[in-house]
């Protein structure tokens, strides 16, 4: 899927520079790329191609790269700017404008309705399948291809049981009845949960999470006999990767698909695409602020949030505490203010007393970080009053909570999720 907009290239010298000079150049609507040195010059026909219209180098040149990169820049013949610690917007503008002749007309609208020609004529009349997993990424790549060739697409929801309340039966009813696109609902949380029962390590949970995951999509797959795969990678997998090849996006678990079934291609709609570009793009499809809006979501769900050993019992208290912490955060006017929140079931059992009886019930932690990167992050400073709230509400709904704690660490050194 090539894009057909004047395009400046952006070749990655640091890490941490090229994502703020893409989210520049695009703030301006100019189509950009990223592409790592190494590419520059191992795949350079390949990285060329489309309409280039100039070159920005992020940062400074390794004495490791070696002369050829200067040679392959200035047989280019294009202009170049080179951009080293601070963005200085001016010369951005005048290099993008005077030097490139950018027409400044990118637009996510635009790029809609140029992804749904792409994917018709690469589709035809062949069939399609999707994997949703809940979340805004797959959503959104699932309502643009359903744009794009109807119900020639299936979308397959494997629910693991580790939704949070209501979410699989949310998913279920917005996919087929509010947009009747074709949709395969697979109940599953009998095998996940028989999984990882006894399970404590966290990393063995999420395998053995994503194996099922594969093993249920397979199956579904098989039968349908797609000829493509739609999967949501997006910008940031591709560029965070450090490289600028094939990626696919691990927490969609169906990241080893591809190679256990043969399509004919995949579909990879937002692969140039960052997360706000992607919920922009979610509305202009017609998704309503409660998909597009999404918090993140792990792919093992609630499993990661329930230390240690899962059960039914203790994933049952941990939707019911979440949904209230949700709710109140919602009610009250925090979800602007807030980039992730959530329960979890710390596991921990300890000594409480309700109408004059000895019990001995679970204590839930409550988290909520402000991040823009997810990479670090801070603990939310809620009023008193609003934690006391929401402490006395989860412990009166949900009877088997004798203790609610708020988390104050930041990452580092904690992680957001706990496991
Ligand atoms: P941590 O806990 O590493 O989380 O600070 C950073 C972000 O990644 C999400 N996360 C996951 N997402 N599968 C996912 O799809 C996972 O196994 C997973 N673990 C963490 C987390 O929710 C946060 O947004």
């Amino acid at each position: 899927m090539r894009h057909l907009h004047d395009t400046i290239l952006i070749i990655n010298l640091e890490d941490q520079s090229s994502r703020r000079i893409v989210h520049a150049v695009r703030d301006r609507q100019v189509f950009c790329e990223v592409v790592s040195s190494r590419r520059f010059l191992e795949d350079h026909d390949q990285v060329m191609t489309g309409r280039i219209r100039g070159i920005i180098l992020a940062g400074s040149i390794p004495a490791s790269i070696p002369g050829q990169f200067n040679e392959r820049l200035e047989a280019t013949d294009l202009p170049w700017l080179q951009i080293e610690g601070d963005l200085d917007d001016i010369k951005l503008r005048d290099f993008l404008v005077k030097d490139c002749g950018c027409q400044g007309d990118w637009t996510v609208q635009g790029y809609l309705e140029e992804m749904v020609d792409q994917i018709r004529q690469m589709v035809g009349d062949k069939k399609v399948i999707c994997g949703l997993s809940g979340g805004v990424d797959s959503s959104v790549a699932a309502m643009l291809v359903y744009r794009a060739i109807g119900n020639q697409l299936t979308c397959i929801f494997v629910d693991h049981g580790f939704m949070r309340k209501d979410e699989a039966q949310e998913v279920r009813t917005m996919f087929s009845e509010d947009y009747k696109i074709p949709l395969i609902f697979v109940q599953a949380a009998d095998r996940f949960l028989d999984r990882v029962e006894n399970v404590l390590d966290p990393e063995v949970k999420r395998k053995r999470i994503g194996e099922e995951f594969i093993r249920i999509f397979e199956e579904e797959a098989r039968e349908l006999a797609a000829d493509f795969l739609v999967q949501g990678t997006i910008y940031p997998d591709v560029i965070e990767s450090g490289e600028d090849g094939q990626v696919v996006k691990s927490h969609h678990n169906v990241g080893g698909l591809p190679d256990r079934i043969h399509f004919e291609g995949i579909i990879e709609p937002l692969r140039l695409l960052f997360k706000e570009e992607v919920r922009e793009l979610g509305r202009a499809l017609g998704l309503p602020s409660t998909m597009v809006d999404r918090q993140p979501f792990p792919g093992p769900g609630l499993a990661i949030r329930c230390l240690g050993g899962v059960t039914r019992e203790k994933l049952d208290i941990l939707r019911e505490a979440d949904a209230l912490f949700r709710e109140a955060i919602e009610k009250e006017g925090y979800r602007d203010q807030v980039s992730q929140y959530f329960a979890v079931m710390t596991g921990l059992q300890s000594v409480g007393v309700t109408e004059g009886s000895r019990t001995y019930d679970y204590t839930i932690a409550l988290r909520a970080v402000k991040t823009d990167d997810y990479m670090a992050a801070k603990a939310v400073e809620f009023p008193w009053d609003f934690l006391q709230r929401v402490s006395t509400r989860i412990t009166q709904e949900v009877p088997q909570v004798s203790r609610v704690v708020y988390e104050l660490t930041g990452k580092p050194p904690a992680t957001i999720e706990w496991e």
